[in-house]
This record gives C-alpha cells, sequence and structure tokens, in this order.
C-alpha cells in the first residue's frame, strides 16, 4: 500500500495542505490510485503540542512512509526559541535522517502568468529550469560550528563547508539522470576560483559525466550564475550546487515565475522515497486569511507522484488541472495582475480538483 504522511506544519501551511487534499481526494476517486494518509506535527506546531520541532514519533512514521508532503514550518512566533529547538530544525532533521540528499526546485513559468514575472515576459517565456541542489551536506551540516569565545577573548562564529568524494557523486549521478529526461544539458555551479572544496566538486562532475556522454556539462560559478538567472535565464536546463548555493539561487530563480506560490519541491533519497513540499515559507502575515496561493503545494502533489510513485500519467493530470485553472483566469492574491477572477486557498484547490474531475 501506498503510504503518505501529510505534515500540515505552521503559518499558512494547513491552509494549503487542505486545499491540496481536495484535490488528491478528486484523483483518487477518479483514477482508482490508492494512498494510506497518516499525519504528523513538525515545526512550530511540534514545538507547541510536544517541546521538540520534530518528535521520534513523527520521525519514524517519516520513516515508514514512501512520500511526506509538508506544508510549512516557521513563524514569528518560534523565534526567539533556541537554535536547536527552533522549528527550521525539524526539518532539517528530516531531511538528514531519511539522507533525502537531491533537492529538486523547478523553475516553470506557466505562460498565463508571464506578466507576473519581474522580468520582461520576452526573457521568461517558456522558461523551464530545473535546480537540483545537494541537501543533506555542506555548510549546512559540516562540522565543527559553533560560536566560541577565541583565545582574544572575542566571540566567533564558525561553520564548515565540506563534502566528501561520495556525495558529490550521488548528487551528480542525480543530476544527470534528470538530465537525461529534459534537453541534456547540465550545469554545475561552484566557487572552484575561491574554494578547494569546489575544486573537488567540479573535478567529480567531470568524472562522472563520462557515464552519460549524451549530456553536455559545463561548469559556472555562483556569482556568475546568480546574474545569468536574471539577465537571461532561459540559457539554462538543469543545474546541480551545492546545499547553500542552491538555497539562494533558488529563490532567485523562482521570483523569476512571478511567483513563489507556484513552486513546488521534491527532496528523494536512494530509495526514491521523498519529501514533497513548496517552496514557499509560512507566510505568517497571510496566515488563516484563506489568502494563500495552493498551487505549490497541488503540484508537490504531483511531484510526489512522479518521483516517489513513478505514476507519470497521473501527474501530468494535476498539471493540466492547474493549468485548466488559470486558463480560467483564477487567480489568488500573489498571481493577480487585476484581469483574473480572484479567488481564496481553499476555492482555488476546489477548482483544480473540479478540473481533474471534468477531465480525468
Ligand atoms: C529552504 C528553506 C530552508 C533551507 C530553511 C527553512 C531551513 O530556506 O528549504 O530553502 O534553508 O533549506
Ligand atoms: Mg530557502
Amino acid at each position: 500500500m501506498n503510504k503518505v504522511l501529510i505534515l500540515p506544519g505552521d503559518g499558512i501551511g494547513p491552509e494549503v495542505t487542505a486545499a491540496a487534499e481536495v484535490v488528491l481526494q478528486a484523483l483518487i476517486e477518479t483514477s482508482g490510485f490508492s494512498l494510506q494518509v497518516e499525519y504528523g506535527t513538525l515545526g512550530g506546531q511540534s514545538i507547541d503540542a510536544h517541546g521538540v520541532p520534530l518528535s521520534d514519533e513523527c520521525l519514524s512514521r517519516a520513516k515508514d512512509s514512501h512520500a511526506i508532503l509538508l506544508g510549512a514550518v516557521g513563524g514569528p512566533k518560534w523565534d526567539g526559541i533556541e537554535r536547536q529547538l527552533r522549528p527550521e530544525r525539524g526539518l532539517l532533521k528530516l531531511r538528514q535522517e531519511l539522507d533525502l540528499f537531491s533537492n529538486l526546485r523547478p523553475a516553470i513559468l506557466f505562460p498565463q502568468l508571464a506578466a507576473a514575472s519581474s522580468l520582461h515576459a520576452e526573457l521568461v517565456a517558456g522558461l523551464d529550469l530545473m535546480i537540483v541542489r545537494e541537501l543533506t551536506g555542506g555548510i549546512y551540516f559540516g562540522e565543527p560550528r559553533g560560536i566560541e569565545i577565541n583565545a582574544a577573548g572575542e566571540r566567533r562564529g564558525f561553520n564548515t563547508l565540506a563534502y566528501t568524494e561520495s556525495e558529490i557523486i550521488r548528487i551528480a549521478h542525480s543530476a544527470f539522470r534528470i538530465a537525461m529526461a529534459r534537453d541534456k544539458r547540465l550545469l554545475s555551479v561552484d566557487k572552484a576560483n575561491v574554494l578547494e572544496v569546489s575544486e573537488l566538486w567540479r573535478e567529480v562532475m567531470e568524472t562522472v559525466s563520462a557515464e552519460y556522454p549524451d549530456v553536455e556539462l559545463s561548469h559556472m560559478y555562483v556569482d556568475n550564475a546568480a546574474m545569468q538567472l536574471i539577465r537571461a535565464p532561459k540559457q539554462f536546463d538543469v543545474m546541480v550546487t551545492t546545499n547553500m548555493f542552491g538555497d539562494i539561487l533558488s529563490d532567485a530563480a523562482s521570483m523569476l515565475t512571478g511567483s513563489i506560490g507556484m513552486l513546488p519541491s521534491a527532496s528523494l533519497n536512494a530509495d526514491s522515497q521523498g519529501m514533497y513540499e513548496p517552496i514557499h515559507g509560512s507566510a505568517p502575515d497571510i496566515a488563516g486569511e484563506d489568502k494563500a496561493n495552493p498551487l505549490a503545494m497541488i503540484l508537490s502533489i504531483s511531484m510526489m507522484l512522479r518521483y516517489t510513485f513513478s505514476e507519470h500519467a497521473l501527474a501530468s493530470l494535476v498539471d493540466s488541472a492547474v493549468s485548466k485553472v488559470l486558463d480560467d483566469g483564477l487567480r489568488t492574491a500573489d498571481i493577480n495582475d487585476g484581469s483574473g477572477k480572484l479567488v481564496g486557498t481553499a476555492e482555488m484547490g476546489k477548482a483544480v480538483a473540479n478540473a481533474l474531475l471534468t477531465n480525468g
């Protein structure tokens, strides 16, 4: 039986999750795809209930699921808590414990939303970029780390940016395989002009590329990549990079598409077990107001169908349903340029579910 653990989380997380569940339910009704759904708490929600951002019970349930659907975590309510107990820690622990090293962050511009981008429409029309971000290594997890008092009696904060060869090899394979299924162009982003760890990264990417002769591998320094993303984003097909560079570049890429509210993500381990989440945060300023865009969460379901369950046809059904409601002019506030029909979170979810039921 396909097992999914749903973690609604904080802020707008529960609302976008509820809207996405309506779509999931419609999918189950039309397709006969079966799913055993369980629920858990993560982040602030878990801190309030259990005193920790990720309980052992939730972690073991996550390990026991094929896929996890996550809303969002964090918010000002928990900002003052000590670092080890912050909501984000729960997310990072889940990534680490499930070994979800391969983070796929597509930046796809729905043609209906070209005007919502902060770039000129012609620069982004047709944009379809995939960022493959290494997610369980690098500076996020490197040791030693901490804040100490140094010999001069001054406070000193430090983190470690390190990658082992095997960590680079596995994310390289992940990225090359994605590139094989697309336009067969892979760009590796590093800072090899300054960092030894990047030198190794680049060397290993080259070595692995020998196994994928059909994929054209190129390299770019991260500062240039940031600039090129804004200058001419359509030059890219698949980008692979380290944990922190990927964190930054994927936020920049998301804005090219008009709204961070449109973008899903997948975090996968070697067994295709995955955590699926919108790349937007918990947006506490609009939480509980039925204003959030649930489409990133709904598209996360599509990624789950594709990458964990290999249900490509069903995934396309969800994508088409999203496209249909955009064609119909339905817009949440974040993607509304004034010409569309403004709808709330729940209504958007229902509209996608209806599109699924009528098309599917
Ligand atoms: C992301 C987020 C997280 C990260 C935070 C919430 C820990 O920004 O998923 O991009 O930095 O990885
Ligand atoms: Mg981020």
